[in-house]
């Protein structure tokens, strides 16, 4: 459906405080602002508190080394990586085109705090508020840049982010995870101007029907911006991945066509890395209404969007998504800026599994994130994952229930049995109250 994955200003500073998020019966506080709730208000207590973590902002933590070995392969773009994670819808989907129904507004795939507000969903979602400060004259803004004196900071730019989804449980799934946003922008008179120069006034890539070129660039332009967007990602996802494999040199790529309502034509980029292809980002050339929109109609653009995690976890040779949340210093103190160095494991605890098996109520549609989110919000990261083991509809009653099986298991320290079945009791009183489901 279209989606993929230091200097300290006033926001990433207050980032560290403990006491992130806060909600109260109608309001909730996030990072210092308290925002009204409404009926649209899903996101919990557990979540707010991730807002405060700044992973990104701790230099030994691998996500913020990945996030810095980036940066240094754009050394003439201006860096972002202190920007609020609360967002207008407007922001992250209105500004971008998403349509009025499509799947990510979605209450059970988006933290709201409330119907008009947040917690972005990616990083795109400060694409036209930055492309836009340079007309718009948000100085503010621009002043957050790092490196910013190399490029006017609105015209290339990087945004490295934590984003928040709804989703399932699992080792390479969390509901925090970090992009890196990269937006290249060019005057539309010099790039006509090389083109002149170097003859290359025609098409040089394929476009298709299924992933055109838009109507508003000629086929030279697109050209133009296609083969500079993927020469660059090229070039960063070779140097990145040359430092951890020895200095191999050059992986092999591949570009499937995709669709993002942001970018035409688009695509998805795969790199061949120790034998897997591996996902890396999603691409494309930034469709000029958005250019129009921010102010800057005589420019043309690519963007990028980069998620973080599934690189680090290969990088560093970190097998569970969690333990980049880990507050063990036995992980952080594994590493150092600079340095991509592989993680020793500290002992794994044993896991220990318990069934819930439940009828899912007439009234109420049961969504999986939901309880996805009540064993978050009532065993934290204690959960290692879940399984729908079990699934079925009685005939006469048509009445469906559903087994789950839940597997707990520490990444840090070692849990009693006593202790989960404490936390199962509470699991199964939770979805009784709040699925409105009958166990089983
Ligand atoms: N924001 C998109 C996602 O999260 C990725 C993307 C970024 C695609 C920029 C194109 C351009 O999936």
């Amino acid at each position: 459906m279209g989606w993929l994955n230091s200097d300290i200003t006033a926001v990433g500073r207050r980032m560290y405080s403990n006491k992130a998020g806060e909600a109260t019966a109608d309001k909730l506080s996030v990072l210092g602002a308290a925002y009204p709730t409404d009926g649209w208000t899903n996101t919990t207590p557990v979540i707010l508190q991730k807002t405060g973590r700044g992973l990104l902002h701790q230099p030994s933590h691998p996500l913020a080394i990945l996030k810095e070995l980036i940066f240094q392969q754009f050394p003439d773009f201006a860096y972002y990586d202190s920007l609020n994670p609360v967002v207008t819808t407007q922001q992250n989907f209105d500004s971008l085109g998403f349509s009025e129904d499509h799947p990510g507004r979605a209450k059970s795939d988006t933290y709201y705090i409330n119907g008009d507000t947040l917690l972005r969903t990616h990083t795109s979602a400060h694409q036209l508020q930055l492309l836009k400060a340079g007309s718009s004259g948000d100085n503010v803004l621009l002043a957050q840049a790092r490196n910013g004196h190399v490029a006017p900071a609105n015209e290339r730019f990087l945004v490295a982010a934590d984003v928040y989804r709804r989703d399932e449980i699992d080792a390479s799934h969390y509901p925090v995870f970090h992009q890196m946003e990269g937006v290249c922008t060019f005057a539309r008179s010099e790039v006509n101007e090389q083109l002149r120069q170097t003859g290359k006034t025609g098409q040089t890539v394929e476009f298709s029907d299924s992933n055109p070129l838009q109507i508003e660039h000629t086929a030279a332009e697109a050209s133009y911006l296609v083969e500079d967007m993927k020469r660059t990602m090229n070039n960063m996802v070779a140097a990145i991945l040359a430092r951890a494999d020895g200095g191999q040199d050059g992986f092999p790529v591949r570009w499937i066509d995709a669709s993002f309502p942001f970018t035409s034509p688009s695509w998805e980029m795969e790199v061949l890395f120790r034998g897997e292809w591996l996902e890396i980002c999603g691409c494309g050339i930034t469709r000029q209404s958005m250019m129009r929109n921010a102010g800057v109609p005589q420019r043309i653009g690519w963007a990028f969007g980069f998620g973080l995690e599934r690189l680090a976890m290969l990088l560093f040779g970190v097998p569970d998504i969690r333990l980049f949340w880990s507050h063990d210093p036995r992980f952080a103190a594994q590493f150092s800026p600079g340095n991509i160095s592989t993680f020793k494991p500290f002992s794994r605890h044993p896991p220990c599994t318990k069934d819930v098996s439940f009828w899912v109520s007439h009234a109420a549609p049961f969504h999986e994130n939901d309880l996805m989110d009540l064993l978050r919000v009532t065993a934290g990261d204690l959960i290692e994952g879940t399984q729908l083991i079990d699934s079925f509809t009685h005939p006469a009653s048509g009445r469906t229930s559903h087994c789950y099986r839940i597997t707990y298991c520490s990444m840090d320290r070692n849990v009693t049995n006593e202790e989960i079945n404490a936390i199962q009791d509470q699991v199964r009183a939770a979805m009784v109250a709040q699925l409105g489901v009958t166990l089983r």
